[in-house]
């Protein structure tokens, strides 16, 4: 795992969008894993200006959500999709047919979710996943507890997730108390990752997930068993973390980071 700990949450997000792009000039037809969430709105709006400016072209990229609220299709403006749609995909060139999130309608889950497996790995599996980290550790909607080894399927939201989350709807009850996810099984089988973690609310939990010790308690911990993990922070997120003076010196001196300093 290598740890990039930026100045601000600015900064942090620039470089996240930045690895996407650079990922994406590499590699034309990546297949890409999105996340939702807060933290990610400023990576999208540096996507778009990439994109607008001509320094990234989504012509062949296809992407794959983490998840979706049960219940709640395109148009309400609390679904995952809507939130994609609005934030990133209307205003870049991506062809809308190459992205992809659970169907939140989908009355039949595990078929949904069996679907959503099998449309991944027909694309050829997930080159870059990014990811989030919610208050509870969970990555995608991976409660506490959830299998290392779990696919796509629905899961039960915590009591923390529903807080953090009930926020965005009106009236806040309204929230789905369930959601499609991707497994963490199905995250650990993507090529790369890049977690993006920002704010000091989060710094004990990137604390855990990025420290340890590895635990289905904390699903973000996860990411310790993935050969090709990055993690983003800004200083507020990284100020728990016992290791941050080698991080810095890791980042300053390995060759293959120069092109981000
Ligand atoms: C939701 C998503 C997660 C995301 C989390 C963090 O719960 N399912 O994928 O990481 O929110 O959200 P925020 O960035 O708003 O803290």
């Amino acid at each position: 795992m290598e740890v990039i700990i930026c100045e601000n949450s600015k900064k942090a997000a620039r470089l996240t969008a930045k690895m996407i792009a650079n990922a994406i000039n590499e590699k034309p037809n990546l297949v890409l894993g999105l996340a939702t969430g807060a933290t990610m709105e400023p990576v999208y709006a540096e996507l778009v200006q990439m994109n607008c400016s001509g320094k990234v072209d989504f012509k062949d990229v296809t992407t794959f959500n983490l998840d979706e609220y049960v219940g709640l299709g395109p148009n309400n403006k609390n679904s995952y999709r809507y939130y994609m749609d609005s934030n990133l995909f209307d205003k870049i060139n991506i062809k809308k047919e190459n992205t992809h999130l659970p169907n939140g309608l989908a009355l039949d889950y595990n078929e949904e979710a069996d679907k959503y497996e099998f449309m991944i790995n027909n694309a050829g599996g997930i080159d870059l996943q990014l990811l989030g980290i919610g208050n509870d550790g969970h990555i995608g909607f991976n409660e506490p507890m959830s299998s290392f080894a779990s696919k796509t399927r629905v899961k039960v939201l915590t009591p923390e997730t529903y807080e953090q989350n009930c926020i965005y709807f009106n009236p806040p009850e309204s929230m789905p108390k369930l959601a499609f996810t991707m497994g963490v099984g199905t995250i650990l089988n993507s090529k790369q990752i890049v977690m993006l973690i920002t704010g000091k609310k989060k710094a004990n939990i990137a604390t855990q997930a990025i420290e340890g010790p590895l635990t289905s308690m904390v699903t973000g911990s996860a990411i310790q068993l993935h050969q090709n993990v990055t993690v983003i922070l800004d200083e507020d997120a990284a100020s728990n973390l016992k290791m941050k003076d080698y991080y810095n010196f890791a980042f300053k001196n390995n060759p293959k980071w120069q092109r981000y300093q």
